[in-house]
């Protein structure tokens, strides 16, 4: 039996690489043919040729395709937490909020709760790729995992690495740790799902030995597994870092001495990164992950992604919920362009800020490019899967009125600014419809 054939009509709009420059691409009126959730390919309409499909999907007139948002940097379990605890930075918060939340995960008719509210608010917000922290527990972490495959999200799921002794008992011996992700592992991949894969998940450096670090650098080489963890985020943890790790210069260094970094790892915030840091995250190609929210919120610091990308360094885009606020992709593109105009009144006329274009790219084909699943979402182009979302600036109780035409570029421009979840109409991942 061959398989369903869809065709998708409407416009697009997307982020392409030409070369090593972003660039905006508006395609007024796209046919789009999916087989077994594949772009087959893509027909610009005066070329366009009579193709047969099965079901044909016709945007309304004022809707246009995205590619789906990619949240590099979400902590699953601190849902409950959300807009909560603001009120402290991040290690008092991390002990007065965070870890007390994190320990009711070892009842797993609470993780059930929480993360079937997780998986299918993000994807309703057009996440349709997340990258997850999940729990320090195995079971719960694996029922993370089972709920993205049951709403057909696209995640990495990380079960937490912690084994620095605490009195609350929230850590695990480091053998324990050890065998725990590598059970972990072999449970995801029993689940057989294309969509959801494991994720090595030191949760940072404050919470590991070394001993843990290497160990782990060794499973994700074993099992060519994506790697992430927290940088240099806040001074307090970065000074903490140095009394535990004296015989490492400098916080992304230890790191390097455990073998974490890789083209497949994934640094959250990076803040206050030294120039000696970006040298050694360009020679391993790994990415950082901007929270601007987060960093807001918890008042870490400005993070200043032009300089990560001057020095070539891949750059994704992360909620980081609950230190970040808001769950919705929209909500932390313009948390970066505002972090972005807030540096450039600092240091002045000669600063160029990131503009909607480049928000718009870490949102999408940038999370793809840092997370390596570039080669299969990020944009929509022939090959790669049909992650998309059906935009639409008038949809029903949304406040963006229609008193104005605008062209398809303004469109997005006003999505990026002025957009909430009731502009994404509709989610597809691999081709299935999951709003
Ligand atoms: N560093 C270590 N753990 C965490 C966490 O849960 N959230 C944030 N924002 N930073 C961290
Ligand atoms: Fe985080």
């Amino acid at each position: 039996m061959t398989s369903l054939k869809y065709l998708f009509i409407g416009p697009i709009v997307q982020t392409i690489k030409s070369g090593a420059n972003i660039e905006l691409q508006i395609i007024e009126e796209a046919d789009i043919v999916v087989q077994n959730g594949q772009i087959l390919e893509i027909i610009n309409r005066p070329n366009k040729s009579e193709i047969k499909a099965d079901i044909i999907t016709i945007l309304e007139k004022g809707q246009f395709f995205t590619p789906g948002f990619i949240d590099c940097h979400v902590h699953a379990v601190q849902l409950p937490n959300i807009g909560l605890g603001y009120d402290k930075s991040l290690l008092d918060w991390l002990e007065a909020y965070t870890f007390p939340l994190e320990l009711q995960f070892s009842d797993n008719s609470f993780a059930e709760k929480v993360f079937e509210a997780v998986v299918k608010r993000t994807l309703s917000l057009g996440t349709t790729t997340a990258c997850y922290f999940a729990s320090l527990y195995n079971e719960a972490s694996l029922i993370l995992a089972e709920k993205a495959v049951k709403y057909h999200q696209r995640a990495f799921v990380g079960k937490l690495n912690m084994d620095r002794v605490r009195d609350d008992n929230y850590y695990e011996r480091t053998d324990i740790s050890v065998d725990n992700t590598r059970k972990f592992i072999d449970d995801v991949y029993k689940l057989k799902s294309s969509l959801v894969n494991p994720v090595i998940t030191p949760r940072f450096a404050l919470s590991c030995s070394m001993k843990l670090l290497k160990h782990l650098g060794e499973i994700a080489k074993e099992n060519n597994l994506l790697i992430q963890t927290h940088v240099c985020e806040n001074t307090g943890e970065i000074e903490e870092c140095k009394s535990l790790f004296p015989d490492c210069p400098t916080y992304t260094s230890v790191y390097e001495q455990a073998n974490l970094l890789t083209n497949k790892t994934v640094l959250a915030h990076g803040v206050f990164l030294k120039d000696s840091e970006l040298k050694i995250l360009t020679k391993y190609n790994s990415s950082i992950i901007h929270c601007p929210s987060s960093n807001t919120f918890l008042r870490s610091g400005l993070c200043d992604i032009q300089r990560l990308r001057r020095n070539n360094i891949t750059v994704g885009l992360g909620t980081d919920v609950a230190g970040g606020n808001l769950m919705c992709m929209l909500d932390v593109m313009r948390s970066a362009l505002e972090v972005s105009n807030h540096i450039a009144f600092i240091q002045g006329d000669s600063y160029k800020p990131i503009d909607f274009v480049d928000a718009f790219y870490l949102a999408t084909l940038g999370g793809a490019e840092a997370l390596s699943i570039d080669s299969q979402v990020g944009n929509l182009i022939a090959g790669k899967k049909f992650d998309a979302l059906v935009i639409d600036l008038k949809a029903k109780d949304s406040p963006l009125d229609n008193l104005k035409t605008l062209t398809l570029k303004e469109q997005l421009q006003r999505l990026i600014y002025s957009g909430d979840d009731r502009n994404i109409v509709n989610v597809y991942v691999e081709g299935r419809k999951v709003k």
